[in-house]
């Protein structure tokens, strides 16, 4: 695992932005892994004023993304379609028929499930796949568990997830019960993982991932067997290292 440190949240979302660009000018028609949360929103922001700026051409880059809730559509101001539209797809030169993320209308777990498993293997796997960790150390919808999914699968979200979204809709019968997730393998897959950190509340996570046992209770621990894991974090992240 290679950590770049970054002074702050500005720094990081640069930095990251900077490996990103360097995939997509050196490969055009890569295949880019894209993460939700409020950590990669700068990151886009940096992307999105390179694109403006004539530096940076989306119009052969596909991209999946990690996770989506289950009986949101596109049009669901919380839907993660929704997100990735708002916050990046709707700046740049993407042709958005090539930007996946599972759909949340399809009722059918088992098939909502495996058509984004042959969306991935249909685009050849992923370049690059953006993530952000998640405050036990989860990455997509993967949570803490006796073991680590494999692909993309639908999980219950826990009480205090719930908990923590309800303030985002109407009620909270509205929040979401279940989501679609990439599964481990599939991230682990990926020929390259970039991995964003920002802030103290992340610092203990942080560092269990990096040092602690590789374990499904933690489960971007994993990463450490990944071969090309760049992990970007603010120095208020890192202070646990
Ligand atoms: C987002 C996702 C989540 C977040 C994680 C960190 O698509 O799958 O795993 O990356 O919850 O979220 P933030 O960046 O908001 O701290």
């Amino acid at each position: 695992m290679k950590i770049y440190r970054a002074k702050d949240y500005e720094d990081l979302s640069r930095k990251a932005a900077n490996i990103i660009s360097s995939k997509v000018i050196l490969k055009p028609d890569c295949v880019l892994g894209l993460a939700t949360g409020s950590t990669p929103i700068g990151t886009y922001k940096n992307l999105i004023q390179s694109y403006e700026n004539g530096d940076l051409d989306f119009s052969d880059v596909t991209s999946v993304n990690l996770d989506e809730y289950k009986g949101l559509g596109p049009d669901h101001d919380q839907s993660y379609r929704y997100f990735m539209n708002h916050n990046l797809f709707d700046h740049i030169n993407i042709d958005k028929a090539r930007t996946f993320v599972p759909d949340g209308l399809e009722a059918d777990s088992d098939k909502a499930c495996q058509a984004y498993n042959d969306i991935i293997a249909g685009c050849g796997g992923i370049d690059l796949q953006l993530l952000g960790l998640g405050h036990n150390g989860h990455i997509g919808f993967n949570e803490p568990s006796d073991e680590f999914e494999k692909e993309t699968h639908c999980v219950d979200l826990t009480e205090s997830t719930i908990d923590a979204n309800k303030r985002f809709f109407a009620s909270e019968a509205d929040v979401p019960r279940q989501a679609y997730t990439m599964g481990i393998k599939t991230i682990m897959q990926a020929r390259k993982v970039l991995v964003v950190v920002s802030g103290s509340d992340k610092a203990d996570i942080l560092a269990k991932v990096v040092n602690g046992p590789v374990t499904p209770a933690v489960p971007a621990s994993i990463l450490q067997m990944h071969n090309d894991v760049i992990i970007v974090a603010d120095e208020a992240a890192l202070s646990k290292m």
